[in-house]
């Protein structure tokens, strides 16, 4: 946590490189721009919902995000939880509506905004800018959650090898805030059909697969 500055309430590490991850300039300094000027950011806001204008925009917006964990709320709630890859923090204002301590953490500065943004009444929700592969903490999480994230890891990290598991199991920053009890829960969307939450990874050494994985 120490090589880390809050600056606007955002986690940042010095001298990080570009990331390059984006929906467009204009979608995310939109998102950006309407989500700061928002009253309601929860995660039903009519208002928010108000404002979807294309693919993207229902991506980040929608309350119907929310609807992938609800069947985990029992799990969730209450968790310390690390969420890789937050986006422009959907879920992560499901998590902290839920009661969870969320620590987000998002590569591009811009979405780690957004992210703050979005979640910038939660004071349980913590924000930080940088790559996974360089994050560092000093607390450890009960739960890792992975939303959509490793379909593009190996165009941001360049130890991401073959299959999801391999991965995250080369990612010593993020096996450091594992503890023997955590869980590791990602989803990947499918090319078409209804969203499925993927089965558990045993990816960290000492990781405990999560058993309640509804598969509809
Ligand atoms: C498809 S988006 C999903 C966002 C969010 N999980 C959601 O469901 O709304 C993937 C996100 O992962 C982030 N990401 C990808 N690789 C990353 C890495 N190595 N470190 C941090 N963030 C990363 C991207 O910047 C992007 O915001």
């Amino acid at each position: 946590m120490n090589k880390y500055t809050l600056i606007q309430d955002i986690y940042m590490p010095s001298g990080r490189p570009p990331f390059a991850y984006s929906d467009g300039e204009v979608t995310e300094n939109y998102l950006l721009d309407r989500i700061s000027r928002a009253d309601d950011l929860s995660v039903g806001s009519a208002e928010l919902a108000g404002i979807i204008r294309d693919w993207p925009t229902l991506y980040h917006l929608s309350p119907a995000r929310a609807d992938l964990l609800r069947p985990l709320s029992s799990i969730l709630k209450g968790k310390r939880i690390l969420e890789l890859g937050s986006g422009c923090g959907a879920i992560t204002r499901y998590l902290g509506e839920l009661g969870c301590q969320v620590l987000a953490l998002e590569g591009s500065e811009r979405r780690a905004r957004i992210t703050r943004a979005r979640c910038r009444d939660l004071s349980q929700v913590q924000v930080v800018c940088d790559s996974w592969d360089s994050f560092e903490w000093d607390h450890d999480f009960d739960i890792i959650l992975l939303i959509g994230v490793l379909e593009y890891s190996s165009l941001f990290v360049k130890s991401a090898g073959i299959g999801p598991a391999r991965k995250i199991a080369q990612f010593p920053h993020i096996a450091d805030v594992c503890r023997p009890s955590s869980e590791l829960l990602r989803h990947a969307p499918p090319r078409s059909g209804p969203p499925v939450l993927d089965e558990p990874l045993p990816a960290v050494p000492g990781y405990k697969p999560l058993n309640i994985i509804p598969k509809e």
